[in-house]
């Protein structure tokens, strides 16, 4: 499963990139009202960095205006991939970029009838919403197995990006599930490289160390 940083902070996504692990960035348009930037350069900004598919998001909800962001979007990079909601009008929108091969992730989705409409539309990506589902009582973790046995059983290359992910747990089991992709946001990032035995560890052989040069002194 490769790991994509959920945010439009240029900080983080330089901070996470130095790691050597990230093959992508996801934004929406709260996370780039957040960063407090303008959409169209820090997309440029971001892909430049990454150099990985950077999902954009359409604000148009009416097939001609998405149609219309999503070509002007694409424009801007090679990586772009244009982020458009889960709606009758955002289908056909998939289906009229995906037919001039710009790459669609199809977002906001709560269940797998639409995640198989959005592949039968043409997307690239679906990005099902984990912890937004398991926030009403539902099983978020369980709607990405659902797709990845639908996707797989049909034989559809449409690649799912487990996204809202909350907490490292999430991580592991998208990935058990059958995730293509996890977006992380920063905070969980973080968490997933931390493990208290970790840094215990590494204070004892440091300090092991030191005492054994300090006895051949
Ligand atoms: C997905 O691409 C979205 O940007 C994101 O994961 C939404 O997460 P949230 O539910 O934490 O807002």
């Amino acid at each position: 499963m490769e790991l994509y940083l959920d945010t439009a902070k240029i900080e983080e996504i330089r901070e996470i990139a130095a790691w050597g692990v990230l093959s992508g960035v996801t934004t929406n348009p709260s996370l780039v009202a957040q960063a407090g930037r303008d959409l169209k350069e820090v997309v440029v900004e971001i892909a430049e960095i990454v150099r990985g598919p950077v999902s954009a998001e359409v604000i148009a909800t009416d097939t001609e205006g998405m149609v219309a962001e999503g070509r002007d979007l694409a424009r801007l990079s090679g990586y772009v991939v244009i982020k458009i909601p889960m709606t009758p009008e955002g289908l056909a929108a998939t289906r009229r970029l995906a037919d001039e091969g710009i790459p669609v992730n199809v977002t906001l989705v709560f269940s797998a009838a639409q995640a198989l409409l959005a592949a039968r539309a043409g997307a690239r990506y679906v990005s099902p919403f984990l912890g937004r589902i398991d926030d009403v009582g539902g099983d978020g973790v369980g709607l990405v197995r659902e797709i990845a046995e639908i996707f797989e059983i049909h034989d559809l290359d449409t690649r799912i990006i487990a996204a809202s992910v909350r907490h490292p747990r999430h991580v592991v089991e998208a990935a058990k599930a059958g995730a293509d992709i996890a977006t992380v946001p920063y905070k969980v990032m973080k968490q997933l490289v931390k493990h208290p035995l970790t840094d215990i560890g590494i204070a004892r052989f440091l300090e092991d160390w030191k005492r054994a040069t300090e006895l051949k002194r």
